[in-house]
């Protein structure tokens, strides 16, 4: 079912604080890991019909990821080719980009139509000048860009989790938004992460979640690298809660009866970070269940580990902590903090440490 190692038990040492404290390294993390990482920026029905298109920031970029006439949907840096600005804002339907400040006018492929006054000017081939495309995929119906050209496709990597996707979530391709809980958490990005990665803290912490929704011995976390599994029998014994963390920035979650959410994890700074959580359900308003799913999502879970976050970050910019454990048991229970493991080993490659 899971295709991943066991990690062997040991208490590990933590990335060292100052890996959560310095601002230059998250300058080079913008540089080594977010520009080069598939990044969640959507989902397919918000860009149902030809023209629809949506703007979203990925690794501090301004995108647009829009649904062109001939049914490709595309993302672009959200920048005129003439001299830089911002094309669209929000949301909307366009059959023609027109830049605001010279007129400049893209199709939705991106291509360069219009400039006033082009005619007139020597050796200009609007061909050269058409928009800068960004990588995309559509992942049973979730879209996710990439900044690198160059960067490995996004399905291969995904393993295993496109099949228990698709068992677990058969509609999630048609799914539509309704409601998005977030927050900004004074916490850098790994330190949230790092929450999500393990279920040690449940018991503590998380008694809705304990009590309600899984069955807590149950619950295991199956690190795979690019996209780990969290897979746990409800708390009715009848269904499963699952999970799938995407390497480095999302996560997506499959409540018993099959209701659809999302994390987004946005890094701000250094010691600022927005998390996002989408929920998508079969029609945009919720039904009675579904609403307070995510009322009680928002009030306990949600909100119980945002405090946790946020402690963690004092203590770790505080001269009395330098590095952590990180406690794996023999078989990787339900308590053990492998998960956590395998994402800082992943972080250690891609940053060349
Ligand atoms: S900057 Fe867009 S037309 Fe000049
Ligand atoms: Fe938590």
């Amino acid at each position: 079912m899971n295709g991943a190692a066991q990690i062997p038990s040991g208490a590990y040492e933590t990335l060292p604080s100052r890996l959560y404290t310095d601002g230059g390294v998250f300058a080079e993390e913008q540089d080594r890991i977010f520009a080069r990482a598939w990044l969640f920026a959507g989902h397919r029905t918000q860009v149902a019909a030809p023209g629809d298109y949506f703007t979203c920031r990925a690794a501090g970029e301004n995108l647009i990821v829009i649904h062109g006439q001939d049914g490709e949907i595309r993302a672009f840096h959200n920048l005129c080719r003439h001299r830089g600005h911002a094309l669209l804002i929000g949301a909307g339907q366009v059959r023609r980009i027109t830049c605001a400040y010279h007129a400049w006018t893209y199709d939705d492929t991106g291509a360069l139509r219009a400039a006033p006054n082009m005619e007139n000017v020597k050796g200009f081939d609007p061909a050269c000048h058409g928009l800068r495309p960004v990588r995309l995929e559509v992942f049973h119906g979730l879209i996710f860009v990439n900044l690198e050209d160059g960067a490995q496709p996004f399905a291969p990597q995904t393993g295993a989790a496109d099949a228990e996707i698709a068992e677990a979530l058969p509609s999630l391709e048609t799914r539509v938004f309704a409601h998005r809980t977030e927050a900004l958490l004074k916490a850098n990005w790994k330190v949230a992460i790092e929450n999500f990665a393990e279920c040690y803290h449940c018991q503590t912490v998380h008694k809705t979640f304990v009590q309600g929704v899984v069955q807590p011995e149950s619950y295991r976390v199956v690190p795979r690298g690019f996209c780990e599994l969290h897979d746990s029998v409800s708390r009715d014994g009848t269904d499963r809660f699952q999970g799938w963390r995407v390497w480095p920035l999302m996560a997506l979650q499959s409540y018993p009866g099959g209701i659809a959410m999302t994390f987004r994890w946005i890094p701000l700074s250094i010691n600022e970070t927005k998390v996002e959580v989408d929920w998508w359900l079969p029609a945009a308003e919720p039904t009675p269940e579904e609403a307070e799913l995510i009322r009680a999502h928002a009030e306990t879970t949600f909100a119980e580990d945002i405090p946790l976050v946020e402690s963690v970050q004092a203590g770790l910019e505080s001269r009395g902590f330098e590095t952590g454990l990180i406690m794996v048991d023999e078989v990787n229970s339900h308590r053990s903090e492998h998960g956590v493991k395998v994402f800082q080993d992943l972080y250690r490659r891609e940053m060349g440490l």
